[in-house]
């Protein structure tokens, strides 16, 4: 049971897709729903923290006590968590934040050209906002979400290093009756020294376990 274990603690979270716009009405995104996320932040409350919600577009109700911050882009998600970081203890990266956005971004509706079959869209990279959260200073203990296909732990654990941060939750996204858009997911939870795996559950008692495991390795992080 994770009553308390955050007593007094600043969580920051993120969750949700991000809407990279392409004109004024056509964007690339991707199908997060969100629902892990709002699962965290739910738990953190219910564990004792002080919990904002960076929240990309999503159609799920806020969870009781959780500051809420409406966000569309990575841009937008990244200002958003850069001014809520400064005292903050925890920082989860749940979003599934577009990896790249159009370089421009037509100002008008673009129009289908009638002789062209094909066209192309310039993407530039967005910033990481997990690994960009894992440089500041002071930092707070940071948690990143893998979404993964296969190799599940060669990935998830080079991210790990790679991204600087203290723990990294690894799902199987191949498997289709859990993680994404599902209610239920499994995961393992990898650290430099270890790991956990947690079986298919509901989304909100992963949560739960999951704030139980963050409270239990946050008590040995020192902060730098
Ligand atoms: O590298 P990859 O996108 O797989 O990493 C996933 C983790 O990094 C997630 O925790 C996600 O929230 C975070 N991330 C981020 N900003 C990005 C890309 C990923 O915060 N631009």
């Amino acid at each position: 049971q994770a009553t308390g274990v955050l007593h007094g603690r600043s969580v920051v979270i993120t969750a949700g897709p991000t809407r990279e716009a392409i004109d004024p009405v056509r964007y690339l995104s991707n199908y997060s729903s969100g629902k892990m996320g709002f699962a965290l932040a739910a738990a953190a409350v219910k564990a004792g923290a002080s919990v904002t919600l960076v929240a990309g577009p999503c159609q799920l109700a806020t969870p009781a006590h959780v500051t809420r911050v409406d966000v569309v882009s990575a841009l937008d998600m990244q200002q958003a968590v850069s001014e809520h970081i400064a005292h903050c203890d925890i920082f989860i990266g749940c979003a599934a934040v577009a990896d790249f956005r159009p370089v421009q971004v037509a100002q008008q509706k673009m129009k289908k050209q009638q002789d062209h079959d094909h066209m192309a869209i310039e993407l530039v990279k967005n910033p990481d906002i997990l690994a960009w959260v894992a440089t500041q200073s002071p930092t707070p203990f940071t948690v990143g979400f893998a979404a993964e296909t296969n190799e599940v732990a060669k990935y998830a654990r080079d991210k790990l290093e790679r991204k600087g941060i203290q723990l990294i939750v690894a799902n199987d996204v191949s498997d289709a009756t859990i993680g994404f858009n599902s209610d239920n997911n499994a995961v393992t939870v990898y650290w430099p020294e270890g790991e956990k795996a947690f079986a298919t559950s509901t989304k909100e008692s992963l949560a739960e376990n999951l704030v139980t495991l963050i409270a239990e390795h946050y008590k040995n992080f020192k902060k730098q």
